[in-house]
């Protein structure tokens, strides 16, 4: 956007306390602070938090202007870091030149056509899933978001690796979770100088890392010695080995393979199991959309097909659920840019050197009145093609948007659609009490406390 003659009114600004600004309030209650701030201005606003002067966006145009139009005036913010040790260089946290190499290598790898490859494992994990469940006390209720996020890890595991982890799926799901943890907890460090001693946490964090890494240097050792390419592997793993680029001719290097793998790893798995926990939660709380995608499932699939490509493009209603569960969960709660220029946004002029850190918060686009009929109701009729025309695009964007749009929607959607569909289809899921869980706000958005609900097999599948 140019800037106009007139064009310098200064962005609002939240006054906090002396020196620390708003961190604390900030760190004490992320979504009520955040929403408090939506609540008292409508474009944006900027608050001081952990040294920084920080700017809220608060409107569609603004975010598509820094995801798309101006994307290359921002870069990603430095809130990755706490991973970086764990997925290095990979597309998540790279940047510049080699992030749109890698781009432009990993992304063969997740168009539809290939992914396809991926469904029967995604049914086997859920099936292998169903068949545990089905053979368990009835009365206890299960820690949904704790099986969800196994399931997830075993449905990335085995999609990046087919059948070759098989032996350390036990270490991959330890590590991965000492990983997160650790992530987690560091998250509202604000001394991260911390981080570099050997205190137990950080060495347990470190055995974990490299746990991982031996695995998975291992299996792209065995593969590259192997007499059979890696081609002939229909996973994530073969088909990111086989990537060329086709101006060079160049293909990954094991360290850049190493990082993309990782990465795949952590976006990939906790997103949608937190996806996954919200949409079983919704559905056990409210029994009436629950039977109209059974209904729409049992049309399809009939009562013991497992889905297809094909039958998927079939349950739009099913679908309905899971993007309006995350419009109110949106996994990826808020993502941050850096600006490397100074910028304008209409009347606005966001100050560079000044204001080094700006916020997009899909869990307030996301129920903002101004674009939501019901915005804090559970109503998959929010998705109906006629009212999604209505809305401007970057009121929902779950994956984000522009050039840094995630490279795994459409597996992340497929992997939901096949899980909730088959789930529904055998189980029936119902409150445990009449509580309300909480979102927790951490890298993804957790349900509080954990989520627990009563599952029943359906003796009919009608
Ligand atoms: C419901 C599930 C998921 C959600 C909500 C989600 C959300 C997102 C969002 C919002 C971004 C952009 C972040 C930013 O712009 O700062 C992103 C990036 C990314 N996601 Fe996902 N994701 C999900 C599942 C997955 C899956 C299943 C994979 C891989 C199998 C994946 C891999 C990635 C990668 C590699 C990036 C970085 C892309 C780049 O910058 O080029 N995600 N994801």
């Amino acid at each position: 956007m140019v800037p106009t003659a007139n064009a310098s009114k200064p962005i609002p600004k939240r006054k906090g306390l002396p020196w620390v600004g708003s961190t604390f309030d900030f760190a004490r209650d992320p979504l009520a602070f955040l929403t408090g701030l939506q609540q008292r201005y409508d474009r944006l606003v900027q608050f001081d938090a952990v040294g920084r002067l920080i700017t809220l966006t608060l409107t569609p145009e603004d975010a598509k202007h820094i995801l798309q139009e101006n994307n290359r005036n921002y870069v990603k913010s430095d809130a990755y870091e706490v991973l970086k040790m764990f997925l290095g260089n990979g597309l998540l946290n790279s940047e510049g030149d080699f992030w749109r190499r890698q781009r432009r290598l990993a992304q063969p790898a997740f168009h539809k056509q290939r992914l396809a490859l991926l469904v029967e494992g995604m049914n086997r994990e859920t099936g292998e899933l169903m068949a545990r469940w089905k053979n368990r006390t009835l009365e206890k209720p299960l820690l949904i978001s704790e099986e969800m996020m196994q399931l997830a890890l075993a449905i990335v595991t085995h999609s990046l690796f087919s059948s070759d982890v098989k032996n350390h799926l036990d270490n991959v799901s330890e590590s991965i979770t000492i990983i997160i943890e650790t992530a987690y907890k560091e998250l509202f460090n604000f001394f991260p100088i911390t981080r570099k001693w050997p205190t137990p946490r950080a060495i347990r964090y470190r055995r974990a890392v490299a746990k991982i890494e031996g695995i998975i240097y291992e299996i792209i050792h065995r593969r590259q010695t192997a007499a059979l390419p890696a081609q002939s592997h229909d996973d994530l793993l073969g088909m990111l080995m086989e990537a060329q680029d086709d101006e060079t001719g160049e293909r990954m290097t094991n360290q850049q393979l190493r990082d993309e793998i990782t990465t795949i790893f952590m976006a990939g798995h906790e997103t949608t199991a937190n996806a996954l926990s919200w949409a079983l939660y919704l559905l056990a709380k409210h029994p009436e959309v629950a039977a109209k995608v059974r209904d729409e499932i049992n049309r399809v699939l009939g009562a013991t097909r497992f889905p297809t490509v094909e039958t998927l493009r079939e349950l739009p209603y099913t679908t309905q659920v899971i993007q309006e569960t995350m419009r109110l969960y949106p996994p990826a709660w808020i993502f941050g840019r850096q600006p490397l220029q100074s910028d304008q946004f209409g009347a606005y002029r966001l100050t560079v050197p000044g204001a080094n850190g700006v916020l997009i918060c899909p869990y307030l686009l996301h129920r903002d009145p101004r674009y939501w009929e019901k915005p804090d109701t559970f109503d998959p009729d929010h998705f109906r093609p006629e009212a999604v025309k209505l809305r401007p695009t970057y009121a929902y964007l779950p994956f984000g948007g522009g050039p840094r749009l995630c490279i795994g929607n459409h597996f992340a959607m497929m992997e939901m659609q096949i899980v909730l569909s088959l789930l529904v289809r055998e189980f029936d899921f119902q409150p445990v009490d009449t509580r309300e869980i909480r979102p927790e706000p951490g890298i993804t958005l957790r349900p509080k406390g954990g989520l627990r609900l009563r599952v029943l097999p359906r003796r009919t599948t009608g």
